[in-house]
């Protein structure tokens, strides 16, 4: 995808005025199809349905990821956002590690490490966050397109796969970061929604697409039922403090155009409104 088209996952519909609203990858993602289904309520158990070990495999994406984290540490790239963390955004990160010494890091909808760049990219950001920054806990990995291989490579990369679809409700009962590069508006939706409560609220950070451009947006999808499921997004608009990231380059456009750093601080109950969806 050239880096001039804006772009950002939202549905599976493209829209007009040069913003593509981008494809999630279904079609090249489906071999575990029946399992990824965004909008299911229950938690469930899950395992890679291919069970399959191969070491000469494993050892080959380990190495591909090892490359991966090298060219992103030394990156321009790397460098700006570890700044923007150290600066703009230290006082709200701070604020949600109150008197905690860390903060773990769920992963949701990194997609599949070997079958493409962005995912690989994405991992290797946040693998390099918890080298860099001593406050990041323990890293969670959920995808319910995992396969075995890449979820042992997970593991080899000091990562811990989720043996349950949580469809992205987990509650912030501590300091948690919720890294979702590129993910389904309906993912970010689920989270928010379980996280409704103003105790559990200052807890989060969320990495993902940019709340601020679906709100931009949302005009353009009126009739659509994509709408249903953003409704928390929309009202978390109101005590989010969003702060963008810079891509620097070309080489990182594919995984992180459009992405934000959220923090949610609602004062009041009261702003916590009730909201169906
Ligand atoms: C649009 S893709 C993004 C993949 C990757 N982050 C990227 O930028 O290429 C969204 C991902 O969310 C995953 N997903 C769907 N349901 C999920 C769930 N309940 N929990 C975690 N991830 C889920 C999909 O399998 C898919 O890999």
């Amino acid at each position: 995808m050239a880096a001039s088209e804006k772009t950002l996952t939202i549905n599976n519909r493209a829209t007009s005025e040069g913003w593509t609203v981008v494809l999630p990858r279904r079609s090249r993602q489906r071999r575990k199809a029946t399992k990824s289904g965004v909008l299911e309520e229950k938690q469930e158990p899950w395992t890679p349905t291919d069970s399959l070990i191969d070491p000469s495999k494993e050892s080959t994406l380990v190495q591909k990821m090892e490359r991966c984290i090298n060219k992103i540490d030394k990156s321009e790239f790397y460098h700006t956002f570890r700044d923007q963390i150290q600066t703009s955004v230290a006082d709200y990160f701070n604020r949600v590690l109150g008197s905690e010494i860390k903060m773990q890091m769920v992963i949701y909808g990194i997609g599949s490490i070997e079958l493409y760049e962005p995912p690989r990219l994405q991992l290797s950001l946040a693998i390099l966050l918890k080298r860099d920054f001593s406050w990041i806990g323990n890293i969670e990995v959920f995808d319910p397109i995992l396969s075995a291989t890449e979820s042992r490579v997970l593991e080899t990369l000091g990562c811990s796969v989720m043996s349950i679809n949580e469809f992205g409700r987990r509650e912030a009962l501590k300091p948690t970061m919720f890294f979702m590069p590129h993910c389904e508006a309906e993912l970010y939706n689920n989270l928010l929604q379980a996280n409704w409560k103003l105790n559990l609220l200052k807890n989060m950070v969320l990495f993902g697409n940019s709340f601020e451009t679906y709100e931009q947006h949302v005009s353009l999808c009126k009739n659509s039922p994509i709408l249903n499921s953003m409704g928390h997004i929309l009202a978390a608009r109101g005590f989010t403090n969003e702060f963008r990231i810079q891509t620097v380059s070309d080489d990182y456009y594919n995984a992180f155009h459009d992405s934000s750093w959220h923090l949610f601080s609602p004062a009041l109950e009261t702003e916590l409104q009730f909201i169906n969806s």
